[in-house]
């Protein structure tokens, strides 16, 4: 299997093109020094990828050293994620980026097909190994989010990577146990959402993307009071929290603004103490977090 190559940060494009000014931040994350650029066929319906592959263009090529990443969705119609899907799949996506390859490309959120399905000659992952054969990827990934369904497809021991989105947080381990068996398959992790979709970043009431459960929601508003008391920045802890551990080789934060992109340095560089993160682990187990 071939190792996905990353940079302590991923930046993550999943809300580029859905809001004004998608030209100049994709100019400013194709630029960034942070690191590589993620994002998928689906995200903004196909805009994110457009406005890279803009970017791209307007720099004459990729910056050296810079990688993007993508990944292959069901037809958005359809729901049909098979293994043609996915060969049209990458086929839209290097088109929309301008590339020839991509380093990696992962199956992502397959939630319309079963797994069984997938794996079936003529499925999804035949797909993508043979595109990895044929060097038009260069590593393949699961990238979703229901853990027991991500954990089925990290067991076939055939992919190169792992991404799972909120639920390796400071407030949320449920994505340990797969990554320690990705990490025995000699798998590369990508934990993706460390600000669980934003609250832990800016205070929003939701935590991947739904309604917090109210036992959850009580624990965070205790690691919001810890951070009080040791004068942390919450999002600051959240981002280290994951930059820290050893089980992440990369962590994937959704960048929506120049702002947010111009705020990271100073998250990444801000001083966390370890007793902070040791009095949120004395607080115990979180509990369960909503999503599955
Ligand atoms: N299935 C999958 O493959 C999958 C699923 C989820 C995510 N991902 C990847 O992971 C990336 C990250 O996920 P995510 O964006 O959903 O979650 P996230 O990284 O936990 O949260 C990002 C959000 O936090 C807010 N934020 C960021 N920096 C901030 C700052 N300095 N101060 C205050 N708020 C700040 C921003 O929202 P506002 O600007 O709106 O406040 C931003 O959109 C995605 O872009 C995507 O690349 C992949």
């Amino acid at each position: 299997m071939n190792a996905a190559v990353t940079t302590p940060v991923t930046l993550g494009a999943s809300s580029l093109g859905t809001r004004p000014g998608a030209a100049t931040l994709a100019d400013a994350l194709l630029a960034s020094p942070l690191g590589n650029v993620d994002t998928s066929n689906n995200y903004a319906g196909g805009r994110s990828e457009a406005a890279l592959g803009e970017a791209i263009r307007r720099a004459g090529g990729l910056p050296a050293g810079k990688l993007v990443y993508s990944k292959a969705d069901s037809d958005g119609d359809t729901g049909v994620f098979d293994g043609d899907r996915v060969r049209r799949s990458l086929a839209e996506s290097l088109e929309r980026l301008g590339l020839d390859s991509l380093p990696l490309y992962q199956l992502h959120d397959p939630y319309t097909i079963g797994f069984d399905e997938a794996m079936a000659s003529g499925g999804a992952v035949p797909a993508l190994l043979a595109l990895r054969e044929e060097g038009a990827i260069g590593a393949i990934g699961i990238a979703s989010g229901t853990m027991a369904q991500v954990h089925e497809y990290v067991e076939t021991g055939v992919f190169d990577v792992v991404l799972s989105h909120n639920r390796f947080t400071l407030v949320d381990r449920s994505a340990e146990p797969t990554f320690v068996r990705a990490r025995e398959l000699g798998m590369t992790v990508f934990n993706a959402a460390p600000f669980g979709g934003g609250t832990l970043a800016n205070g929003s009431d939701t935590y991947g993307y739904h309604a917090m459960p109210a036992a959850f929601a009580a624990h965070l508003s205790r690691v919001r009071e810890l951070a009080a008391e040791w004068s942390v920045e919450l999002a600051a802890a959240a981002l280290q929290f994951s930059l820290r551990h050893p089980l992440v080789d990369t962590t994937v934060v959704g960048v929506s603004s120049l702002e947010r992109l111009a705020a990271l340095p100073a998250l990444i560089e801000a001083a966390v103490p370890d007793g902070f993160f040791e009095a949120v682990e004395r607080l115990g187990p979180p509990p369960a977090s909503g999503n599955d």
